[in-house]
């Protein structure tokens, strides 16, 4: 009705190129998912169109140019092939930057390391803005969620994450893209 708004207001920001099953599976999952959260999204999908390695990072700051915009608070930075399990994970920011994406089926349910930081991360733009967003430099497979840790870490904020009953997410089933052996190194 009228009178009634929504009290979130999220941008949901995906890197994507060629991998049409999936986002297919992603949009009709989600838009299904979101709505009984009954937040105010947006899904602003940023695709790499041509045939250099792919550069997830630069994608997301492309994104979040365009979604602070649209004055959007809140942004969540979402692989194409991962779906929540869980309702209790808000699509929502966090005072702090929150690691979403915790409980991955294909890491046994489990955090492989204390600073995994990929998949899917809530952070207000804000936050984002201030730390430059992530690094432009990261060509092809790994490495680039590392370093945006990294950044968070050397600007004194602090990260979140959900309990893990509340974190369970399923990947898609893909073929492993080819690393970046510079990754480390960078
Ligand atoms: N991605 C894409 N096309 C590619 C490579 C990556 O769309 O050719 C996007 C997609 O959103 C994907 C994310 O980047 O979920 C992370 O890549 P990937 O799934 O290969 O990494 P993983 O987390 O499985 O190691
Ligand atoms: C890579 C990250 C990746 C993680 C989990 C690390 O070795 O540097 O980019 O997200 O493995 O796959
Ligand atoms: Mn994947």
């Amino acid at each position: 009705s009228e009178d009634c708004s929504a009290r979130f207001s999220t941008a949901i920001i995906v890197p994507y190129r060629k991998r049409e099953e999936q986002l297919h599976a992603f949009l009709t999952y989600m838009h299904n998912y979101l709505r009984q959260q009954r937040i105010h999204y947006r899904i602003f999908l940023v695709e790499q169109y041509d045939q250099k390695p792919f550069n997830r990072a630069k994608l997301f700051n492309i994104g979040s140019v365009i979604a602070a915009e649209l004055e959007f608070p809140c942004l969540i930075l979402h692989d194409v092939d991962l779906f929540p399990m869980n309702l209790g994970q808000l699509y929502a920011c966090t005072q702090k930057p929150r690691h979403m994406s915790s409980a991955l089926d294909i890491f046994r349910f489990t955090l492989p390391y204390r600073g995994l930081f990929g998949g899917v991360v809530a952070i207000r733009t804000h936050q984002y803005r201030f730390i430059n967003g992530m690094s432009n430099l990261f060509e092809g497979w790994g490495g680039e969620d590392d370093d945006f840790f990294n950044r968070l870490y050397s600007h004194k904020i602090d990260i979140c994450r959900f309990e893990p009953s509340c974190s369970t997410y399923t990947m898609m089933r893909h073929k492993p893209e080819k690393r970046n052996e510079a990754r480390l190194g960078l």
